[in-house]
């Protein structure tokens, strides 16, 4: 659905801006990506590894200094009609869900966005209010959530909203970057639960940013390992095991670490210490 070509891409370094011929900072290196229609494909990195920038490419918000990018094999930087595509089919949810829903803006208000966009494309909502509840019931929401403003609601609670926004203008691709990231880990779980079931239900195409391995294994298909913004495996995360990377070892074992330590705290408490 989605392919990355050869992007390279490179900022104007902070220090160098005030003289002329300015240095630049590459901050991706030749990054090839495909993202099959119906796959959940995570992108994996420590923080400052590229990620975000990848997403921003990948969403039309950023060219690259070289490489491209197409939608249904049309190139969204090189061909108008492939922006548009892409602005048609992908929705995108953010990390930071109490800046990206204006605090001021009631439920209601923050569904209606999504419901605009979807009307931008052409299709008429006739019967907002239905699909309103329709919306929250999508994210195990209900109707007394509507009036409510941002501050009002849980961590998990407005993530679900901004889901909820983000498939309100039925995307076929939805990008989460760092979605669950900043929530604690059992509603990280359960928002995780949502996500698969709403792939399956409205046939989504997901594209996971995260720093966080264990979302990775919990609900993609394939992943990117990402480091300094250049791309060090690319495997299913079947074989996850079998990786000869040594950054992708690397966090494999943290994993098994943590893990371990956990079995450890489960004996002593079991054994009464
Ligand atoms: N607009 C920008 N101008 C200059 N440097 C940037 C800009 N956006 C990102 N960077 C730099 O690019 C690198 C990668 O950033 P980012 O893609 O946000 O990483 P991640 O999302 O993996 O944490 C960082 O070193 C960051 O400082
Ligand atoms: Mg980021």
């Amino acid at each position: 659905m989605i392919t990355v070509e050869h992007v390279c891409v490179s900022f104007r370094s902070e220090h160098q801006k005030k003289w002329f011929g300015s240095s630049r900072t590459q901050v991706l290196f030749d990054v090839n990506l495909t993202i099959p229609k119906g796959s959940c494909v995570g992108i994996l990195g420590e923080s400052g590894s590229g990620k975000s920038t990848l997403g921003r490419v990948i969403c039309g918000l950023l060219k690259p200094d070289s490489g491209n990018v197409s939608i249904d094999g049309v190139s969204i930087y090189g061909d108008k009609k492939g922006k548009k595509l892409l602005q048609q089919k992908l929705s995108v949810v953010f990390q930071d869900y109490t800046t990206s829903a204006n605090p001021r803006f009631s439920m209601k208000e923050i569904l209606l966005e999504g419901i605009r966009a979807r009307e931008r494309k052409g299709e008429q909502v006739k019967d907002v209010d239905a699909e309103l509840s329709h919306l929250l019931s999508l994210v195990g929401l209900d109707d007394s959530f509507l009036p409510r403003f941002p501050h009002e609601l849980s961590g998990g609670q407005l993530q679900r909203v901004c889901i909820a926004r983000a498939v309100a203008c039925k995307p076929e691709l939805i990008l989460f970057d760092e979605a669950i990231s900043s929530l604690d880990a059992h509603t990280q779980v359960q928002i995780m639960d949502l996500l698969q079931e709403l792939k399956e239900k409205l046939s989504l195409t997901y594209l996971f940013i995260t720093h966080d391995l264990t979302s990775i294994t919990y609900l993609c298909d394939e992943v990117l390992f990402l480091y300094h913004g250049h791309v060090t495996d690319h495997r299913p995360v079947s074989t996850l095991s079998q990786t000869t990377d040594d950054y992708a070892k690397k966090l494999l074992q943290s994993i098994f670490i943590y893990d371990n330590e956990k079995l450890d705290e489960a004996a002593a408490t079991a054994a009464g210490l």
